[in-house]
């Protein structure tokens, strides 16, 4: 078995100083929010692999469908060396994709906040796949990232919708900076998934078994654990409502009744009325042209545009100008 690198490019005490940072300037304004990144401890992880097994939760089985469909052809138009996947999670639908692009494929870089995704996924994929290169970045891919020098051409692959999970003005941030990681040539592959009825979209983030309702929960974990705070999930229904202007679904946790809050670490009291609502994360769901519209913002060209059977998710291919 090949052994596969890891690199912590966020110093071990960023992450307090990050969660610090959005706690106090997130729950002390008028409109409480999170940032969605606080999700996603190994408890976190493991809850968001449970969604992607929900009867109601369809991107991933109709993103899988469109991999098995046209991972051939993904590769390729892609003609990439190096396969870098932002928020790659446990990498499995990936899986179709590398089997696809091998074996002209040297090197695939996974990049994610949560280090036991990572550690899981190259486990699995360095045991299977003797002759890749596996190179994994603990990263925020917010920030600016710095890829190790594998060779090119280069594919960047951003799955799961989670580009949805980024407000507008954050997208165009985040797509420029893709781009500069890119050679011209160099593609990118972005998953999305679409606008579609409202029941659908609501059950997808709000199951019956209660599973999503936990995972958006779980951020209250992570205040207690790493900042101490009193914070009983119990006090807090999970909320998803769409937005249909926005068109995005908006994840909340609303308190049960008028309770506070103490963060102690960071000498805070944070006063919830009854009823009051914290915004843990948007779902952003989009139309061809307005997936179209903000990659040529950033400069770069849709090319390729594949959807399920049933018209759900989009898998674009776009290619660096
Ligand atoms: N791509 C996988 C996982 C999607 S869930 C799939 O399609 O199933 C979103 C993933 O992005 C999680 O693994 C989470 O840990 C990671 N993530 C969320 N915000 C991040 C950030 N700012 N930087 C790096 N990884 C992030
Ligand atoms: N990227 C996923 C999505 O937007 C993340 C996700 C799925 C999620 N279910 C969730 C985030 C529930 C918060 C709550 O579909």
């Amino acid at each position: 078995m090949s052994p596969f690198l890891i690199t912590r490019t966020l110093p071990e005490d960023t992450v307090g100083a990050d969660l610090r940072a959005d706690v106090l300037s997130g729950l002390t304004r008028t409109r409480k929010e999170l940032p969605p990144k606080w999700f996603y401890d190994a408890r976190g992880s493991e809850l968001f692999e449970e969604i992607t097994r929900l009867p109601e939760y369809y991107p991933t089985r109709a993103e899988r469908e469109i991999l098995l469909a046209r991972a051939p052809e993904i590769a390729a138009a892609a003609g990439a060396r190096t396969l870098v996947e932002l928020g790659s999670g446990s990498s499995e639908k990936t899986r179709h994709l590398i089997d696809a692009m091998l074996p002209g494929l040297d090197s695939y870089v996974p990049v994610d906040v949560s280090e036991s995704a990572l550690t899981g996924a190259a486990e699995a994929l360095t045991a299977d796949l003797p002759g890749l290169r596996v190179h994994a970045l603990v990263a925020d891919f917010t920030r600016g990232l710095a890829l190790p020098g594998t060779p090119g051409p280069r594919l960047v692959a951003f799955l799961g919708g989670t580009i949805g999970n980024l407000l507008p003005a954050e997208r165009a941030v985040f797509l420029r900076s893709v781009r500069s990681l890119l050679a011209p040539g160099d593609g990118l592959l972005l998953g999305t998934d679409l606008v579609k009825d409202e029941r659908t979209l609501v059950a997808a983030y709000d199951d019956e078994a209660g599973v999503t309702a936990e995972f958006n929960k779980n951020v209250l974990a992570v205040l207690a654990r790493e900042l101490g705070a009193d914070v009983d999930p119990a006090d807090f229904d999970h909320v998803a409502v769409w937005d249909p202007e926005r068109e995005w679904v908006e994840m909340r946790l609303r308190a049960r009744r008028a309770l506070t809050v103490k963060i102690p670490e960071l000498d805070l009291v944070v006063p919830f009325a009854a009823g009051e609502e914290l915004r843990t994360e948007v779902s952003a769901k989009f139309r061809q042209a307005k997936v179209r519209g903000e990659l040529a913002a950033a400069g770069l060209e849709l090319t390729r545009w594949w959807t399920d059977e049933e018209g759900r998710y989009a898998l674009s291919l776009a290619t660096a100008r």
